[in-house]
């Protein structure tokens, strides 16, 4: 019998979300693939096998009896990398006054500015390593990661390096994206700062980002704005990613299909045109409903209606200031309840679409046979318990690379 590094047994559940034999050019909805009294085996950090009566040798075996065993979550859209807080801001929030007119006021995001501008590249790594130390935790073992708090060369550069230093020592496994056009930063015109962008930022972040961003959104970059500096990213390697229609429809949906970025983000305002467009162009939206969550808004992305037009759909937490959660958890709960996602959807939605969303679907976001060895342990007999056990972290085991860290 073969030996193996480390041999999980006898799961209730074991989600694989395996793929169709032959694949079309991009999934929409894989199936969670459920394998009752599942086992799977990793050696080197890889998984070598999946099935139900796997026939290997370990000094390593966990009995998964009763658990629920599945991929780790892929959280593919965080602002992790940010110094101080903002929960200050709360009972402006609840005395009515609206987040763009706090930002327009000079806190939200600029608050946030001031302060990461401030910190030393040291502080914003303890800050972020604890923020990745809790994602990992509840169950994150892959994330996505903008800039945006420093909206100047150097602090944006700043903010690269630290996600680049994070990236390489933290276990959560860390894919960067510049975000330059977060804002418009005081004391300059959107002009010039555009000019700043494309001119002295995106030739810097060679080597240190996969994506651009842009917060395209009424009062903040136009569409047509948001258009030249994705255009101009493309030029530097960078994959295009949006910040669209979250308060305003300001036409991000389509925007995204027509610079072919890999994922629109929070989409609450979109048209059935735009998001027609994502779907022809198979544009990843991902979903983050902590957002609508904490500002106590009634309005979520219209889930059921996007994943019907054929969208891909992910989710995310959008980790940041103003939305402060680490759990992805608590983001398929929101998804179900709020969004009226159904479990397994939610359940895709938070690992093999969310890797899709930030282009590691090929070597996480699923358990297959090759695959890296990402993999959670819930206390909780089926997935239908995500969504339905909430306010409490779930999570009992995370495994990253073969290796237990949790
Ligand atoms: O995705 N909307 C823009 N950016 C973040 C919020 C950033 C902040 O408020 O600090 C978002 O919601
Ligand atoms: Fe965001």
């Amino acid at each position: 019998m073969e030996s193996v590094d480390l041999l999980i047994i006898h799961a209730n559940e074991l989600l694989t979300l395996k793929g169709p034999k032959k694949p079309r050019m991009r999934e929409q909805m894989r199936n969670l693939g459920i394998l009752k009294n599942g086992s799977i085996a990793i050696k080197n950090g890889r998984i070598v096998d999946v099935g139900r009566n796997l026939r290997y040798k370990s000094d390593n075996i966990i009995n998964a009896a009763g658990k629920l065993v599945m991929p780790g979550f892929v959280d593919p859209h965080t602002h992790v990398v940010f110094a101080g807080s903002r929960e200050f801001e709360l009972d402006l929030k609840l005395a009515g006054v609206p987040y763009m007119e706090i930002l327009q006021r000079g806190g939200g995001i600029f608050y946030t500015v001031d302060k990461t501008r401030k910190a030393s590249s040291s502080q914003l790594l303890s800050e972020s390593k604890k923020r990745l130390d809790a994602m990992l935790s509840h169950g994150t073992t892959s994330c996505e990661a903008k800039t945006g708090y420093g909206l100047d060369v150097a602090n944006e550069l700043k903010l690269l390096k630290v996600q680049k230093q994070l990236q390489q020592s933290h276990p959560v496994e860390l894919v960067s994206t510049f975000l330059g056009a977060h804002a418009i930063p005081k004391q300059m015109d959107a002009a010039e700062y555009i000019q700043t962008i494309c001119n002295e930022m995106l030739p810097k972040t060679k080597g240190l980002a996969r994506f651009c961003d842009v917060f395209c959104e009424k009062g903040v970059f136009t569409r047509e704005q948001s258009r030249n500096i994705l255009e101009a990213a493309k030029q530097y390697g960078l994959v295009p990613k949006i910040h669209a229609d979250e308060i305003v429809d300001t036409r991000g949906a389509s925007l995204a299909a027509e610079v072919g970025a890999i994922s629109a983000d929070h989409l609450l305002r979109s048209s059935k045109a735009g998001l027609q467009a994502m779907s022809r162009a198979h544009v990843t939206g991902v979903l983050l409903p902590g957002t609508p969550f904490c500002m106590m808004m009634r309005t979520y992305a219209s889930a059921r209606k996007i994943i019907d037009l054929g969208v891909p759909v992910a989710l995310g937490t959008d980790l940041n200031p103003n939305c402060w959660t680490e759990n992805m958890q608590l983001i398929i709960q929101l998804a179900c309840l709020n969004m009226k996602m159904t479990p397994a959807e939610a359940i895709t939605a938070s690992t093999f679409n969310a890797a899709c969303a930030i282009g590691l679907q090929d070597k996480v976001g699923s358990l297959e046979i090759g695959k890296q060895a990402d993999l959670l342990i819930l206390d909780c007999p089926t997935h239908q318990f995500l969504p339905y056990h909430f306010g409490v972290n779930l999570v009992q085991t995370v495994i990253k690379k073969g290796h237990v860290l949790i």
